[in-house]
């Protein structure tokens, strides 16, 4: 069977990782998730004193980029792989409201976007990989043999990240977290390097009516087409 590269992209909150990691469990590949990525810079930077308001110090944070190490452990406890910062593991830490109000701004700085594309064309080189993130289809990997496109309305979106957030006891506001999804789609598309696009050839999916349940049903059918199963 062919191992192949498959790029997810689409708009914030629309349940890419979850389709993503589920059929990376199911077919044995690896899944990378780059906006964990976005997130543990953003979470170093915070950390840092690097960000304040709605300011960013540029310049410190490219002074730290060296100091930045990105890595995925698999956990057996949930089937899915939790993401480390210099060792540490921050998978809940990068999930708050504080890192995705600044998330956006931290992933439209072209250094900080090249040492992330580095390194992810460096995890994806052995194939057999299921990337999601915005530019994965246009930027990190133009050639991957299956592109999905996936969105779904802003109001579906935050409502997930509202019940999602909940479930996890957090303190939240549904218009905020509707507030936020909206702005990080506007900076996402509107952001001069590597905007948020829909490859050309990327298959386009909405998943606004979709359960859980039906998303993987077909992404499987996608993979299996592109894959030459059938
Ligand atoms: O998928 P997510 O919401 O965890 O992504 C967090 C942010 O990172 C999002 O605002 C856009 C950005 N991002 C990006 O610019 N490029 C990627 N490949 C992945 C995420």
């Amino acid at each position: 069977m062919k191992r192949i590269t498959i790029a997810i992209d689409g708009h914030s909150s629309c349940g890419k990782s979850t389709m993503a990691k589920d059929l990376a469990r199911e077919i044995g590949y690896v899944y990378i998730d780059t906006g964990a990525m976005y997130r543990a810079v953003t979470l170093y930077a915070l950390r840092a004193g690097l960000i304040s308001g709605e300011q960013i110090d540029e310049e410190g944070l490219r002074s730290h980029m060296d100091d930045i190490a990105i890595t995925f452990t698999f956990n057996p406890e949930t089937g899915r792989p939790d993401t480390y910062l210099n060792g540490e593991c921050v998978e809940r830490e990068i999930r708050t409201l504080e890192v995705s109000q600044h998330v956006s701004q931290v992933a439209a700085l072209g250094f900080v976007r090249e040492a992330m594309v580095d390194q992810q064309r460096r995890m994806g080189e052995a194939k057999g990989v299921i990337m999601d993130g915005r530019d994965i289809g246009t930027v990190v990997f133009p050639n991957a043999e299956l592109k999905v496109f996936v969105t779904a309305s802003a109001a579906i979106r935050a409502q997930r990240r509202y019940d999602e957030l909940r479930a996890k006891g957090e303190d939240c506001n549904y218009d905020e977290i509707l507030h936020n999804v909206e702005e990080r789609d506007r900076i996402d598309s509107t952001r001069e390097i590597s905007p948020l696009r829909q490859a050309p050839d990327a298959i386009v999916l909405d998943n606004s009516h979709l359960t859980i349940e039906e998303q993987k049903l077909w992404l499987l059918a996608q993979y299996r087409k592109a894959a030459g199963e059938e």
